[in-house]
């Protein structure tokens, strides 16, 4: 329960609304969306192509995970002028860039700017919580893009409730999206997503803005993703990747190479599918270990792999493929980097790894496998299955298990084999791999 008080004057304002008169669809003029780069490639990817003036995005993620760091990064390469600086800087935007920084001090902001090479930068910093003061210098500096970091910091004097309550929350994102809105600069607002849920996190803001981006990854992998959940102005589901160094986030601009291990030998337990995210196509190898699990309940633990689609799995190579063995033993699965497999496609690659690893006999390093599977252990076509075996090809996989469905054309380099049932793709992938059937073994890259 949320206590909201309503003040008196506001609700008899309310009641005093302007006539507007609507305007056909076919009138209305475009100001022409006027995108620009961010200059950090994997961001403007996510947001549809560059930042749209007058556009406001969420970036969640859970604390530590680094928005900051990208926020500022982005801040850096907005605000740098549009030439090389003297000093053989990078070239910019050139745009006014306000960086509000609620939870550090202007020195820690120095400290991680000086970090990631942006002690020149001409960015203006604003350490400040209060809204009421933050909206005043929005007002007077007018900037091209503000960064608040975070609005789970920012309090304004009209509630009484703490910070980072849902009230607070609300009411602060309110203002500063009406003000950026009428000044039609650009916001960014970064929101931390809790453990405990969503609560007066980025789920209460989402309706708010026009753009969600969510930073997430393992924290103990240094690969990060940034992906849109909503987007007003272009495609969700594209996905940004960098990679966190000590000299901050680094653009992966080829992320299929980082989430494959170096597959020279055949090994029991892999196999390697396609994902589609958004327009991309990124290859991740699935790594599975069964292990008998003596006495009670057997576990199933997982990484990327979604844990439903996982028991799904399982029960159907019991039942439909007779490997009854897996209900007395522990499966572990998960995926390379642990990315996280959010499309069914990956299902039989999974499955393959599974039963690899039960069967203790080895895939082929070049071998991969697209599909989803059914309760019945029929295997079903997905999407893009061209773009995906392109992507296959071009890091040098020779062979590749598919459903059985109309293919658009031969792709160079890859032998299709399309399957029914998972059982035809467990007989043919674990069959012939003997090391020896393998003879170019290190064609990828
Ligand atoms: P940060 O951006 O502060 O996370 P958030 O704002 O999402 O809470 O990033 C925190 C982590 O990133 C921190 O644990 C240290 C690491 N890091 C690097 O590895 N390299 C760097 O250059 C920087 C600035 C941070
Ligand atoms: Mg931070």
């Amino acid at each position: 329960m949320v206590e909201e008080l309503v003040e008196p004057a506001a609700a008899e304002a309310a009641r005093v609304l302007e006539t507007a008169a609507p305007v056909p669809l076919s009138q209305v003029t475009l100001d022409d969306a006027a995108r620009f780069s961010t200059g950090l490639a994997e961001l403007d990817r996510v947001l549809g192509g560059g930042l749209v003036p007058g556009s406001v995005t969420l970036v969640g993620g859970e604390p530590g995970i680094g928005k900051s760091t990208l926020l500022l990064s982005a801040a850096g390469s907005l605000a740098d002028p549009p030439a090389p600086m003297a000093g053989g800087g990078r070239a910019g935007a050139g745009k006014s860039v306000l960086y509000i920084s609620g939870e550090e001090s202007l020195r820690q902001t120095k400290l991680r700017a000086t970090r990631l090479g942006l002690s020149s930068s001409p960015v203006a910093l604003l350490a400040q919580t209060q809204l009421e003061v933050i909206l005043e210098a929005i007002r007077q500096a007018k900037p091209d893009v503000v960064v608040v970091d975070s609005i789970q910091v920012l309090e304004t004097s009209v509630l009484a409730s703490a910070p980072g309550s849902i009230g607070q929350v609300r009411a602060c994102a309110y203002e500063l999206v009406k003000l950026m809105k009428a000044s039609g600069g650009a916001l960014f607002l970064v929101g931390h997503v809790t453990k405990e849920g969503f609560l007066a996190g980025p789920k209460v803001l989402e309706h708010l803005v026009d753009t969600v981006l969510y930073f997430e990854g393992e924290p103990t992998s240094g690969f990060r993703v940034l992906r849109s959940t909503k987007n007003r102005f272009g495609a969700t589901h594209e996905l940004g990747v960098f990679h966190m160094t000590a000299e901050g986030l680094v653009q992966v601009s080829n992320p299929s190479e980082l989430f494959l291990s170096d597959r020279a030998e055949p090994v029991p337990g892999t196999m390697v599918t396609v994902t589609l995210e958004g327009s991309r196509s990124l290859l991740v190898e699935i790594q599975a270990l069964t292990s008998p699990c003596g006495l009670g309940l057997p576990r199933r633990r997982t990484t990327g792999v979604d844990f439903n689609r996982l028991s799904m799995l399982i029960a159907v190579l019991e039942r439909r493929v007779g490997l009854h063995q897996l209900a007395q033993q522990d499966v572990f699965t998960s995926s390379l980097g642990g990315v996280r497999l959010l499309e069914p496609g990956s299902d039989l690659a999974v499955a393959l790894a599974i039963a690899s690893s039960v069967k203790e006999q080895p895939t082929r390093p070049h071998d991969l496998a697209i599909g989803e599977v059914g309760l019945t252990g029929e295997v079903r076509p997905v999407m893009n299955v061209s773009q995906r075996l392109h992507e296959a090809a071009r890091l040098g996989f020779t062979r590749c298990f598919i459903a059985a469905q109309r293919l658009p054309g031969p792709v160079p380099g890859i032998e299709i084999i399309q399957v029914r049932h998972v059982k035809d793709a467990v007989a043919r992938a674990l069959g012939a791999a003997a090391p020896s059937s393998t003879p170019s073994s290190s064609s990828r890259g």
